[in-house]
């Protein structure tokens, strides 16, 4: 008999196809063994990667306390532990290895605890069979998809005596009534696509988290209503592509049309993560000039400054529309804050390629860049392609590209010094307790000396110092 109950096995044959989707609207319950078994007890999750991750943590936390179960940030006390993993480059999954390692003492010295792996790097074929060869003593690898089924999955686990596997590579549904757990007080995520259509060569996002999805508006609207109603401060919609929002809901809604519903719910401060520059069009950036609430902070991905790696890229503009869409931005809102992220070293790139992207930096001048090494991702279109730069050619254009941007940050960090800026408190500053911190419209963090009452309320701060990556400041008495 196998001790295993594969429930779902990923495949990437079926991850690159695109399935229709349905809205389930769930009614959980709480499988009575898992209430006899946890009920009371204590429950960790670790996540790496993105915010559609961080989102789903919450997720899977609001699950485990519909169970009653509470959270700890201590391994030792915890009878399940979930490692919520992300695939994105190849350090981001090297990682996942060693924090599933380092789990073997702890489940040979407690039988009981649940370890679950779950999220983007259990999506892959090859990633999965070896973390399932590797380490053995994990109890659930959990799809992506798989999350609504949490509970489930875990009576499973006590009641069937078996290890359990469900990765669903061809679910498109969006499952909404999952519980929610939030992780910050003041400040949330709220889902308003799932998966990605664009394919970017590269990338294995749209492999591990399956086709765009909208969900409907008024879902959405409801999640937001009741984080305004709570108190919420940030509001921060989240898509691998927010523009893409209802295209395939084909009824003519819109990004604009969501960014603006929310906006008019009053929340004091909202964002959205992440825009393509392909789709960012007119409206976008009225509807963003049009409400003081929505920050005016915009990651805005470029990937190369290059028209031919874009294109073997397959990302759909060109230099000359993202530098179009910079100018149009800053016309309509000179104080707009932009970052992005870029990748060096796709296959071929020369060394003028790679210029270009410096030129383009130049140019744009961000207030912070992600700066990446390309990592072939086996499955993506691009891991297929020959490679003639070698690993010490591309750390050597990493090392340019990273002086460039750290100038550009300092330079733009040094600006903010001797002006005062509304800060939204977020808790104690994590070095000392005694200090708070809290972030700009732009996204910066600041700390600053203030009482504890401060906590989540949105207050005016003078700068007076730059980290480059945080600042210092004193608050300002009105
Ligand atoms: N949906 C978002 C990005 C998700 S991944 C977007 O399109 O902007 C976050 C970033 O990781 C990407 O913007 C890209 O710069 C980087 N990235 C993705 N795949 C990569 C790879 N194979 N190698 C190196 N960097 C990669
Ligand atoms: Fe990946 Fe491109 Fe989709 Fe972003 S838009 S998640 S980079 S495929
Ligand atoms: Fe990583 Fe998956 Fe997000 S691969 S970046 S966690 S969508």
């Amino acid at each position: 008999m196998s001790k295993t109950l594969l429930n779902n096995l990923p495949s990437f044959t079926k991850a690159r196809r695109r399935y229709p989707s349905i809205v389930q609207n769930l009614k959980i319950e709480v499988p009575s063994i898992v209430s006899a078994k946890l009920s009371g007890k204590f429950f960790l999750i670790k996540t790496f990667g993105c915010q559609a991750n961080v989102r789903d943590e919450e997720s899977m936390a609001g699950l485990l306390s519909m169970a009653n179960m509470r959270r700890t940030e201590e391994e030792k006390d915890a009878s399940v532990i979930i490692i919520n993993t992300c695939a994105v480059r190849e350090g981001a999954e090297q990682k996942i290895f060693g924090q599933v390692g380092n789990l073997k003492g702890l489940k040979t010295n407690n039988k009981d605890l649940i370890v679950i792996v779950a999220g983007c790097v259990v999506q892959q074929e090859e990633s999965l069979a070896k973390l399932r060869k590797t380490f053995p003593y994990v109890d659930i690898f959990m799809g992506t998809n798989a999350i609504h089924k949490l509970l489930d999955l875990i009576a499973l686990r006590i009641t069937e005596n078996k290890k359990v596997v469900d990765v669903p590579s061809d679910d498109a549904d969006v499952y909404e009534n999952i519980p929610v757990q939030r992780i910050a007080p003041h400040k949330a995520f709220v889902n308003i696509t799932y998966g990605c259509d664009k394919f970017c060569t590269y990338c294995i996002v749209p492999y591990t988290r399956g086709k765009e999805r909208s969900r409907l508006p008024a879902d959405i609207l409801r999640e937001c209503q009741i984080l305004v109603d709570s108190g919420y401060q940030e509001i921060t919609l989240v898509g691998q592509n927010v523009n893409a929002y209802g295209i395939d809901l084909k009824d003519g809604t819109t990004f604009s049309y969501i960014l603006e519903e929310v906006a008019k719910l009053g929340i004091p401060r909202l964002r959205f993560i992440t825009s393509h520059p392909w789709n960012f069009d007119d409206e976008m950036i009225d509807i963003i000039a049009k409400y003081p609430n929505i920050m005016r902070k915009i990651h805005l991905p470029l990937q190369s400054g290059s028209d031919e790696i874009l294109k073997l890229m397959g990302r759909r503009y060109t230099v000359k529309d993202y530098l179009e869409l910079v100018t149009k931005l800053r016309a309509r809102m000179p104080d707009i804050s932009l970052t992005t992220d870029i990748i060096v070293g796709f296959p071929n790139e020369t060394e003028q390629q790679f210029l270009e992207t410096l030129k383009v930096v130049e140019k744009v001048n961000y207030e912070n860049a992600y700066t990446f090494i390309y990592s072939p991702r086996k499955g993506t279109p691009a891991a297929l392609m020959e490679d003639n730069v070698s690993r010490e050619e591309k750390g050597e254009r990493f090392n340019k590209l990273k002086a460039l941007v750290d100038s550009q940050t300092e330079a733009n960090a040094a600006l903010y010094v001797g002006n005062e800026y509304l800060i939204l408190v977020d808790g104690y500053s994590k070095k000392d307790t005694s200090v708070l911190s809290g972030y700009t419209e732009s996204d910066r963090v600041v700390h600053f000396v203030g009482t504890p009452d401060l906590i989540g309320k949105i207050v005016k701060v003078k700068i007076t110092e730059s980290r480059v990556y945080s600042f210092v400041g004193e608050l300002v008495n009105e």
